[in-house]
């Protein structure tokens, strides 16, 4: 089992033991396809839809009719429904519910909405949005999910079921937007941020999330495209908030810029990382002005207490350290890997290191995850050193 989920081993297992359970790289007949293939962007956040019209084409010569073809991959608005016509295209002996009357193969799109690490619950307690190409299609598709589904489950269209999934994402993602856009406005007015939420907040009817250095994972930071893309000149909001998160990862450089000058270790990072005059006092361990700074980043994956590095700003932050100032010594820490990823194992000057080790060894460091391990980590521990903490966690306790 290539994936770290919960009891998802043992399921997997005993399925095969039974044969309920068979993998094959051949496309076989079926009654009931699921299609949960990669849904990317590309170029200019267009969607890229190659890998479900390559899974379409392979299952278009096994249909001999009666079959339901269910896309479960998340989905720009008509997606569903292309299908139907690129089978079409294939198969023009057979009618596909687009062309209107009764179709010889139903066609429906199913949004997954499980959280990693929590999966084998959620695939059974969720809710489930099923819409159909008509409504046949998908009472067809919903007679599937009721043989395992504890959650309601909710009858629509094709397209409003996609459209369902990327609001989902979306919304999240003009939530955690704000909650960037209100940490750029309060450092600007040198003001408090994670005060300023904790304060709102307590407004019965204000629940704002935390600012962060950006946002990663292969859904919330790449799904709202496929709706600025369907809808550009309506999308004004959703795409600014992709543009604001999008921008975090600068703004966390540019802190970490003020940081090394403070610290009076900017000369290993030259004159392009910062003008902004160091404060040789608070320097940390090290301590002459002309050496090359060490630098510690705290997490590498998207969140907090996963090992998934998809799209992570943190990793980009880290990166970008590493590669815009050679000179500087960065000590990547990230509990929750072995080694390195290829892009950072790639740099010379970036080490995969524990956590004790960096806070001895950095002048600044960075927090970019808020894992329960750093979480952990005393202000006393941090004494000397710089501190840019993108997530508020030593803050809270500062003030607790
Ligand atoms: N992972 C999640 O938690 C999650 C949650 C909700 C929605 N989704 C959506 O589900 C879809 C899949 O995501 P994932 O994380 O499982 O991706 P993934 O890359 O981990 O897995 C996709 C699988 O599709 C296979 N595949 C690709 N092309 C194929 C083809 N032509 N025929 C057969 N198989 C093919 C790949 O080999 C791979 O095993 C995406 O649209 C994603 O947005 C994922």
């Amino acid at each position: 089992m290539p994936i770290v989920e919960p009891n998802l081993d043992e399921a997997i297992l005993e399925a095969v033991e039974r044969g309920l359970l068979t993998a094959t790289t051949e496309m076989p007949h079926a009654s009931v396809y699921l299609i949960a293939v990669p849904t990317p962007f590309r170029g200019d956040h267009e969607p890229d839809l190659r890998h479900v019209r390559a899974a379409t084409e392979a299952i278009a010569p096994q249909l001999r009719g009666g079959e339901v073809v269910i896309l479960e991959s998340t989905s720009p608005p008509g997606t569903t429904e292309r299908i139907s016509e690129w089978i079409s295209d294939l198969r023009p002996d057979l009618k596909l519910p687009h062309m209107g009357g009764i179709p010889d193969v139903h066609l429906a799109h199913c949004p997954e909405r499980v959280l990693p690490g929590r999966i084998m619950v959620e695939i059974f307690t969720n809710d489930r949005v099923v819409g159909g190409l008509t409504p046949e299609c998908a009472e067809r598709a919903a007679e599937l999910y009721r043989t395992f589904v504890a959650g309601e489950i909710v009858l629509t269209d094709a397209t409003s079921a996609e459209m369902a999934k990327l609001t989902e994402n979306a919304f999240r993602d003009v939530n955690i937007a704000f909650a960037n856009e209100l940490a750029e406005i309060c450092d600007h007015l040198e003001v408090d941020v994670w005060e300023v939420i904790s304060m709102a907040n307590h407004h019965p009817r204000v629940n704002i999330l935390q600012p962060g250095p950006g946002v990663g994972g292969h859904c919330i930071a790449v799904d709202p495209w496929f709706i600025v893309s369907a809808a550009p000149e309506q999308a004004r909001l959703i795409r600014a908030a992709r543009e604001t998160n999008d921008a975090r990862p600068r703004t966390v450089l540019t802190k970490v810029a003020e940081a090394v000058a403070a610290s009076g270790h900017s000369g290993g990072f030259g004159d392009s990382f910062s003008d902004s005059g160091g404060d040789s006092d608070s320097a940390g361990a090290g301590d002459s002005d002309g050496v090359g700074v060490t630098i510690a980043c705290l997490g590498l994956a998207f969140k907090a207490d996963i090992d998934d590095l998809r799209e992570s700003p943190a990793l980009a932050i880290t990166e970008t350290l590493a590669a815009e100032h050679p000179d500087a010594r960065i000590l990547a820490v990230e509990p929750h890997v072995s080694r390195l990823p290829a892009t950072l194992a790639a740099l010379p000057n970036v080490e995969l290191v524990s956590t004790q080790e960096a806070l001895r060894e950095a002048q600044v460091v960075v927090l970019l995850v808020d894992h329960a391990a750093f979480r952990a980590i005393s202000l006393g521990e941090l004494r000397g050193r710089q501190l840019v903490d993108t997530r508020g966690i030593w803050r809270r306790e500062a003030v607790a």
